[in-house]
């Protein structure tokens, strides 16, 4: 966070979840990847206007946003009122490159981001688990019911195993192997899709809820599979928790066919990540060369953008 006393600044990134996505709301793992390849920057300044926002969405007045910018009013008010501080005027710079409602936890990034301009602004100091409470407090706003694990990540400089209500524990990937991450280019649905889940959990508990508990174990499989550096066990555990997702209703036919195509040309294993339902998808390969070659295949069916992450090291896009 590197501010002047004219301009106050927070940086966030994105995130995949490898593995646990939709489980990790009922209390089940997850393990969570930072995406630095995906960043938001939000810088705060003093302006002789009302609260101004500048955005790739929006810009003009704050209280002129769209509803999808409700969270922004709220987390200035809360703060405001929570410091005793006047909202005079300010000017919120939003530049985000994470694509919005991909499942790269683009607006747990933002909120980041801009607690921590807004906190820089204002000239208060918090500990992280308290700029994480205001955080989960937009994530509740726009997503119902988080699990906390985009939160989390989005200033996480190292992998996370998390599960809610815990402390949540570094996963260092200790394994060779890259990922491919495709994002469909459609919108993906995160909060109807989790409120689906918990309709499916209310109406149809018998299938919904073994799902669920078999994803929390798949997860487990997968982190025992990273430290063992075991990539095989790793691609069959993730194409096995795409097929429980499916059966959750949270996949589509893009993901699935994303799915099909990167298992054809040579994955290890496959399955969309974050809420679905659109979104993007992540692929698991055992070198750059075979990542590349999936990279090619997914962009000839139609995926709308590719990274190539290697796991063992941050480099993104080398
Ligand atoms: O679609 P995203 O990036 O917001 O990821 C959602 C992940 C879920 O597990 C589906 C929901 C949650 O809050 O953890």
């Amino acid at each position: 966070m590197k501010s002047t006393s004219a301009s106050h600044s927070g940086k966030a990134h994105g995130k995949i979840i490898l593995i646990g996505e939709h489980a990790v709301v009922y209390g089940e793992p997850a393990i969570a990847i930072p995406f630095k390849a995906a960043s938001v920057e939000v810088i705060i300044k003093k302006t002789d206007r009302p609260v101004t926002i500048t955005s790739n969405y929006y810009a003009g007045a704050l209280s002129k946003a769209p509803k999808e910018l409700n969270y922004l009013s709220v987390l200035l008010q809360k703060i405001s009122s929570d410091f005793k501080k006047t909202i005079d005027h300010i000017d919120i710079n939003i530049t985000s490159h994470i694509p919005p409602e991909r499942g790269m936890g683009s607006s747990a990034a933002v909120s980041m981001a801009f607690v921590q301009a807004l906190l820089s602004y204002f000239d208060i100091s918090l500990e992280k688990e308290q700029l994480l409470y205001y955080v989960d407090l937009s994530e509740k706003i726009i997503h119902g019911n988080p699990s906390g694990i985009d939160a989390r990540i989005t200033s996480s400089e190292e992998p996370l195993f998390y599960k809610k209500g815990y402390v949540f524990e570094s996963l260092p990937l200790n394994i060779s192997g890259y990922l491919v991450v495709a994002d469909t280019g459609e919108t993906g649905q995160t909060s109807r899709a989790v409120a689906d889940v918990a309709k499916a959990l209310k109406n149809n508990y018998e299938i919904a809820e073994p799902l669920i508990r078999h994803i929390g174990e798949l997860t487990l499989k997968a982190k025992s599979a990273i430290f063992n550096n075991d990539l095989y066990t790793l691609g069959r555990t993730l194409s096995k928790a795409h097929e429980s997702l499916k059966q959750l209703t949270v996949s589509n036919n893009s993901l699935d066919q994303l799915v099909k195509t990167a298992l054809e040309a040579g994955a290890l294993g496959a399955k969309l990540t974050g809420g679905g339902r659109g979104g993007c998808m992540i692929a698991l390969a055992t070198s750059r060369k075979k990542a590349e070659s999936i990279e090619h295949k997914l962009l000839k069916q139609g995926a709308a953008k590719t990274w190539i992450h290697r796991l063992k090291g941050e480099d993104i896009n080398e």
